[in-house]
């Protein structure tokens, strides 16, 4: 098989044996929320437990945690040099041990960038064993060139939506555990900007991330391990126009009035600290940084 069988296609089958099967080097980024080994467990009356079609969610804690180390390995395998990755996960807290995501994604290949926290304004259980948990994290994980930790920058537009991420779960979506289309559409077009390539998701489910490259105008490769949720993802991708508006809203917010380099270039105000005699409007000034076009 050359690239081209699997660019905008969902491939059915287990994460880590399909991933094994591609060439190195050629995804530009992708973004995941797999399985979260939450043992099918009923949490409580008001929730309902995540039961997948094609895959059971229980697996001894040590067998779950080698195979995501494996799957995001393999992910760091056939990404592009400077490509990143974003891993949707949560702290866990099982019989009174807590599982955190850095305990496994810390023995990856992949530079850990950012731990940015998903706000979701709605805790999964109303018991009072711990303050309820309303959030989970998305691991932004790079692939650096040679030595070259670091990397680019982001362009401030994206910067400034910040490391706190405020949108609730999605509500509509027939899949068990779907994440709003806004999740995957800030990481594409944060990290790709203007640029074209191609956007992975081994566990696809029900399409979120693969619609939200195709509406960008990038290729795509899904894998999904239930046929009937790549049923139901190849006819959002077909119908992917329905849900232009959505991204829309998000990309609304990615604008800044002035680039720190723009302000720089006119000499005016770029930083809290530059300006030692000329207090009376800074506070204005920096207020005027963080302004947002939300129309
Ligand atoms: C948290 S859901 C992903 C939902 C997706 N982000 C969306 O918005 O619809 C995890 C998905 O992984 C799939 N899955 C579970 N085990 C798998 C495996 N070994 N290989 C591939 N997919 C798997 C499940 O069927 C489920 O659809």
């Amino acid at each position: 098989m050359n690239i081209s069988d699997y660019v905008n296609k969902i491939i059915e089958g287990d994460a880590l044996t399909t991933l094994k099967s591609l060439p190195d080097e050629w995804v530009d980024m992708g973004v995941t929320s797999p399985p979260y080994n939450k043992g099918e467990n009923k949490k409580g009356w008001l929730v309902t437990s995540v039961k997948y079609s094609g895959a059971s969610d229980k697996l001894p804690e040590d067998v779950y945690q080698e195979n995501q180390i494996a799957v995001l390995n393999e992910l760091y395998r056939i990404t592009k040099c400077e490509g990143s990755f974003f891993y949707n996960h949560k702290i866990r807290w099982e019989r009174g041990n807590l599982l955190h995501p850095m305990d496994w994604l810390r023995k990856t290949k992949w530079v850990i960038r950012q731990e940015i926290i998903w706000d979701r304004m709605i805790a999964a259980n109303i018991r009072g064993w711990r303050f309820w948990q309303v959030e989970e994290r998305i691991y932004w994980l790079y692939k650096p060139k040679g030595n070259k930790i670091i990397g680019k920058e982001l362009k401030p537009k994206h910067a400034l939506l910040t490391s706190i991420w405020r949108f609730p779960p999605e509500r509509e979506n027939p899949h068990p555990a779907p994440f709003p289309i806004a999740l995957p559409v800030r990481c594409i077009s944060s990290i790709m900007d203007e640029k074209k390539g191609i956007i992975i998701d081994p566990y696809c489910g029900s399409g979120t991330t693969l619609v939200a490259a195709k509406i960008l105008g990038h290729d795509f490769i899904g894998i999904e391990i239930s046929k009937e949720y790549i049923n139901f993802a190849e006819k959002r991708l077909k119908n992917y126009k329905l849900e232009e508006e959505y991204v829309k809203g998000e990309m609304a917010q990615h604008f800044v009035e002035k680039t720190f380099k723009e302000r720089k270039k006119n000499g005016e105000f770029t930083g809290r600290y530059g300006r030692k005699n000329n207090k009376e409007n800074e506070e204005q000034r920096i207020l005027d940084l963080f302004i947002y076009d939300k129309s």
